[in-house]
Formats: structure tokens, C-alpha cells, sequence
């Protein structure tokens, strides 16, 4: 095991150990308006007939069950990843559960901002009504440090700076839809998350769990702060955050056995992805919510709302990490005002 592992894999003992507690955990009670009714599932889902969602990383784990559970509700959904191919297998898969399945596939790749802007610029073309976007892809500590096309460090990229911009293009589309939402997904991992303002890309020193924590404690800023600008500037969107708990995807496919092992543990992705069908289409989901598994450390369970991390409050901080995205992606929002 090489050092800078060592803290990776107590983080996943941890969370493993809490899945493990999982049967002897209470599911929390019901509390403030938008929390979900107990047992929330997809027939609870109104019908998504004649609504348009993007879904990110729709080709695998929780995109891939938003997009079967949004689509056999009657949605149209474009599922956006790097690979045509696995996208049309995806496809294929679902339309073999959900015949009629209305879905097709974009590329993009979230590594690279003009990839991002040129699914902005072709999505009216693919899908008549954007009523949802779901920032769902990820990537999960790769051992070494990558970049992205545009020099960026690769989980704050992909999970963060990639979905900012993304949306920042396609907030006209989306205002033009009726009752538009974002959800935007981070991770129990945010607890541990930091931002680094002095070093966001993890130049300086490298460590793969901090900058995962980091990036989707990013996720969650961005996703509060754009609630409170839609407010502010009267975007009429409707920002939520939710997180899977610990789901079995291919998230942790490229760790190593032992961690990959721990995924027995697990709950299966179509349980992980119930919060974030929840923030997509109930109508009593909070803009500005965050929704996750109820049970112990959140980790497994139906869905409930979330515990927020005190440093995914911190406004200060957001409108700080929002300057800098817009600064670093060259992707504008309107201003607040107006
Ligand atoms: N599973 C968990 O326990 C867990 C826990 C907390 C949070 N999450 C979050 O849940 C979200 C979904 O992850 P998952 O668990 O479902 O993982 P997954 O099964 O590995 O799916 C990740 C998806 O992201 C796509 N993707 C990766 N890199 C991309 C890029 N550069 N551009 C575009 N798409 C890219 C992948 O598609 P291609 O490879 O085909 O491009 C794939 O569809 C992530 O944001 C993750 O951080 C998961």
C-alpha cells in the first residue's frame, strides 16, 4: 500500500463499518415541509409525460437507474457520457426493462469545456423541453493526479467545474421550461471535504481522497448557491442537491480488491438513485434541499433529507467558489439581480 492510500482506505473501513451498523439504525422521522412521505419511491413519481432531463453519466449506476425510472415514467431523456458505445448499450438495456422507452445518447465529456459547450449548443436540437438537468457523472479518486483538456485538475473537473459550466449554458433552456430543476449530486464525502482555495487543483500535493471530498463538497456549495441566486435574480429554477449514500456502481471499479470487495456492502444503485429522482420530480422536493438515504451515517436506507456540513453553508464560501468557476470556466451566469 503506497502512503498517501492509507488514508483512503480508513475513510472506506469507516464507511463500510457504517453500512455494516445499517440494520441497527432507525430511519430518521419525517420533519420539515419537503421532506419525503416514509417509503418514497418511483410510483410515488407524478407522470413525467412531456418532460424533457439530461442526465449525466446516464450509462452507469445511479444515472443509469434515474434515467430507466425517468423514462418508464414517461420522460424523454438524453443520457450524456464520453462513450457512444456504452451509451447505446445502456440504451438497449433499458428499452429491454421499459419498451418504448423514449432515450438517446450525447456525448460529452465533462474533461473538456468545449465538449461541454457543444452539447449546450446542440441540445435544443436533441430534446424539445429541458425540464431537468441532473448533474449526475462522476470519477472517484484516480490514484494519480490527471488533468483535463483545459489543465484543471480531474475530480474537480469533472464532478464540479465541468456540471457548473454545464449548466450556466443551458440556464436559458432551461428557463424556458415550466417548473425547471437542478440536482445537482455530492456525496457523503463532502463531510470530510475541504475547499483548497489556496490550491483547488491539488498542484502542490496530491491526495486523491481530499480532492474527491473537495470536489463534490463543490457540488453541494454550487447547488445551494445557485438556489439562492435563482431566487435572487427570479431565474425560476429550482436548485436541489442529493447523494446516493454508498451505492454499488462502478464508481470504485478501478480501486483496489480490497475496496472493491468492501461494494458487497453496499446498496444496489436503484435504492441509491431514489433521492435524486425525489429532488427531479416531486412536487414537494425543496429548492435548496438536499436529499439522501435516511439510515445510519446515511449510508443506505429510504430517502430522507439530508444532513447539510457546516461548510456547505457557508455562503461566503460559495459565492467565493462561484467567481472562481466563472473565472476558470469562462461560463457566466446572469447577474443575481435581474
Ligand atoms: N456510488 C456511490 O456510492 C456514490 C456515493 C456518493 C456519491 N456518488 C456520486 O454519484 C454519482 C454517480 O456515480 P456512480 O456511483 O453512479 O458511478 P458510475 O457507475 O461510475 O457512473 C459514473 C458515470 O459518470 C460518467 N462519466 C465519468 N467521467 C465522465 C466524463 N469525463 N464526462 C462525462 N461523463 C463521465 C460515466 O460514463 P462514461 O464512463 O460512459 O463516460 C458513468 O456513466 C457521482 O457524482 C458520484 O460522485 C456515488
Amino acid at each position: 500500500m503506497r502512503a498517501h492510500d492509507a488514508p483512503i482506505v480508513r475513510r472506506s473501513c469507516l464507511a463500510g463499518l457504517g453500512a455494516m451498523t445499517v440494520a441497527a439504525c432507525t430511519a430518521r422521522a419525517p420533519g420539515a415541509a419537503g421532506d419525503p412521505r416514509p417509503g418514497w419511491g418511483p410510483p410515488d413519481m407524478p407522470p413525467q409525460a412531456g418532460r424533457g432531463f439530461l442526465v449525466t453519466g446516464g450509462t452507469s449506476g445511479i444515472g443509469y437507474e434515474s434515467s430507466k425510472a425517468l423514462a418508464a415514467a414517461g420522460a424523454e431523456v438524453v443520457i450524456a457520457a464520453r462513450s457512444r458505445e456504452r451509451g447505446e448499450e445502456a440504451i438497449a438495456a433499458i428499452r429491454q426493462e421499459v419498451p418504448g422507452a423514449r432515450l438517446r445518447f450525447e456525448k460529452l465529456d465533462l474533461a473538456d469545456l468545449a465538449s461541454v459547450r457543444a452539447l449546450a449548443a446542440r441540445l435544443p436540437e436533441a430534446l424539445p423541453r429541458l425540464d431537468g438537468l441532473l448533474n449526475n457523472a462522476g470519477v472517484m479518486e484516480p490514484p494519480e493526479r490527471g488533468t483535463s483538456a483545459d489543465g484543471y485538475e480531474t475530480q474537480f473537473a469533472v464532478n464540479y467545474l465541468g456540471h457548473f459550466a454545464l449548466t450556466a449554458e443551458l440556464l436559458p433552456m432551461l428557463r424556458r421550461a415550466e417548473a425547471p430543476r437542478v440536482v445537482t449530486l455530492s456525496s457523503i464525502a463532502a463531510r470530510y471535504g475541504a475547499i483548497n482555495f489556496e490550491d483547488l487543483q491539488f498542484a502542490q500535493r496530491y491526495d486523491a481522497s481530499a480532492a474527491y471530498g473537495q470536489s463534490k463538497l463543490a457540488c453541494l456549495l454550487f447547488a445551494l448557491e445557485l438556489q439562492r441566486r435563482s431566487e435572487a435574480g427570479g431565474w425560476g429554477i429550482r436548485s436541489i442537491a442529493s447523494h446516493p449514500g454508498l451505492s454499488r456502481t462502478n464508481l470504485q471499479a478501478g480501486h483496489g480488491p480490497f475496496r472493491r470487495a468492501l461494494r458487497v456492502l453496499f446498496q444496489p444503485a436503484a435504492q441509491g438513485a431514489l433521492p435524486t429522482l425525489y429532488a427531479a420530480t416531486a412536487p414537494e422536493a425543496r429548492g435548496g434541499g438536499y436529499y439522501g438515504p435516511n439510515g445510519f451515517l446515511e449510508a443506505r436506507g429510504a430517502v430522507g433529507a439530508a444532513e447539510v456540513p457546516a461548510a456547505a453553508a457557508d455562503g461566503g464560501a460559495a459565492a467565493r467558489l462561484w467567481t472562481i468557476s466563472e473565472a476558470l470556466s469562462g461560463a457566466r451566469f446572469p447577474s443575481a439581480i435581474g
